[in-house]
């Protein structure tokens, strides 16, 4: 098997404060294999965002930093690659949507033609990028892409402008995609008909997939493996059927004990977790879930527990093992 496409290894990330420079990504493993699709899940505050957007260098910095770590795409490590070089990968080879599309379009400019000017400036000519705009404006099933090139960003509904973002997104092609989801989304109906979009794209395509979500149900049918964060940490890391199937972290757990039945767009959201998730950048010694964790014991509040693998593809930061887990 090949090595993964985007490999990140270690990642720290820091912010800059009355108290000195404050860990609140605090070494971030994750690896995307080619046509791969993982969901990174947590509450806010977990270190979703700034760990993507570490990968292609577009944290706020000051007082943001990356401290340590390696982010490799195809074995080349983007921290260390110059401006040129990052200008060609973001949009190009590494494409990223936010979900709130006003924040990444130009109010000013029809939307079809910010596609030819993002596919322009990686190099297409101009007929072949305004063929191509309307190729994926098509694809991502906006129905009279004609139209839909000549509209200005207000003209359209907020799904419509989501649709638009991936048919920018897929037009260069890129070798990794990845949708990073607000807090405030929402709807995740929508989220969850954008990412069976994206999926049904992907499939013919080696293009690997990262979906950033609160919300562990949006990516549960339609991810290979899930990442669970935590304070800035990757708690728990499965293969998707398992991860649902045996949960091997208590957060995880507990997670999926919010999650209601098959009924869709009335899900509880994650904060309704007993208790509210640590300030990583204050956390003291010990496990970081240990205020809400209902297995507890002496340990886990004097050392924080590394990632362990729990078997069948699963991989786990907790002391306990799920079988002493009291039921
Ligand atoms: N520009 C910033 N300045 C200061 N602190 C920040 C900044 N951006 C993020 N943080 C802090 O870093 C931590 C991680 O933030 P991040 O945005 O990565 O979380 P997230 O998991 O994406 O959450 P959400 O689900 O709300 O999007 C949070 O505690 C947040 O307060
Ligand atoms: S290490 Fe301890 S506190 Fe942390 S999740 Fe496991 S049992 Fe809970
Ligand atoms: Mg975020």
């Amino acid at each position: 098997m090949s090595g993964p496409v985007l490999s990140i290894r270690g990642l720290r990330v820091g912010i800059r404060g009355r108290r000195g420079v404050e860990e609140i990504v605090r070494g971030v493993d994750l690896d995307v294999a080619s046509a791969e699709k993982v969901g990174v899940v947590g509450e806010s505050g977990s270190g979703k965002t700034l760990t993507m957007l570490s990968v292609l260098q577009l944290l706020p910095s000051p007082p943001l930093a990356v401290l340590g770590g390696r982010v490799l795409l195809d074995g080349e490590d983007l921290l260390t690659a110059d401006a040129r070089r990052l200008r060609e990968v973001r949009g190009g080879e590494v494409a990223m949507v936010y979900q709130d599309p006003m924040s990444s379009l130009n109010p000013l400019t029809r939307v079809g033609r910010q596609i030819v000017e993002a596919l322009r400036a990686h190099g297409t000519g101009d007929k072949v990028a305004r063929a191509r705009t309307r190729e994926v404006l098509g694809e991502v099933g906006l129905p009279h892409p004609d139209r839909i090139e000549r509209a200005f960003p207000h003209e359209l509904s907020g799904g419509m402008l989501q649709r638009v973002m991936i048919a920018m997104a897929l037009a260069t092609s890129p070798k990794v995609l990845v949708a990073d989801e607000p807090t405030t989304a929402l709807d995740v109906t929508i989220q969850q008909q954008i990412l069976e979009l994206v999926s049904r794209l992907q499939a013919s395509t080696s293009m690997s997939v990262v979906w950033v979500t609160h919300d562990l149900g949006v990516v549960a049918q339609l991810v290979d493996r899930v990442v669970v964060m935590y304070a800035g940490r990757v708690v728990e890391r499965a293969p998707t059927h398992r991860l649902f199937a045996a949960p091997t972290h208590p957060y995880t757990a507990a997670l999926l004990a919010s999650l209601p039945g098959p009924e869709i767009g009335h899900r509880r959201p994650l904060h309704q977790i007993g208790g509210t998730p640590p300030d990583p950048s204050r956390l003291g010694a010990g496990c970081p879930f240990r205020a809400r964790c209902p297995y507890a014991e002496q340990r886990c509040a004097e050392h924080e527990p590394e990632l362990e693998e729990r078997g069948a593809g699963s991989f786990a930061a907790c002391w306990k093992d799920p079988g002493a887990w009291a039921r």
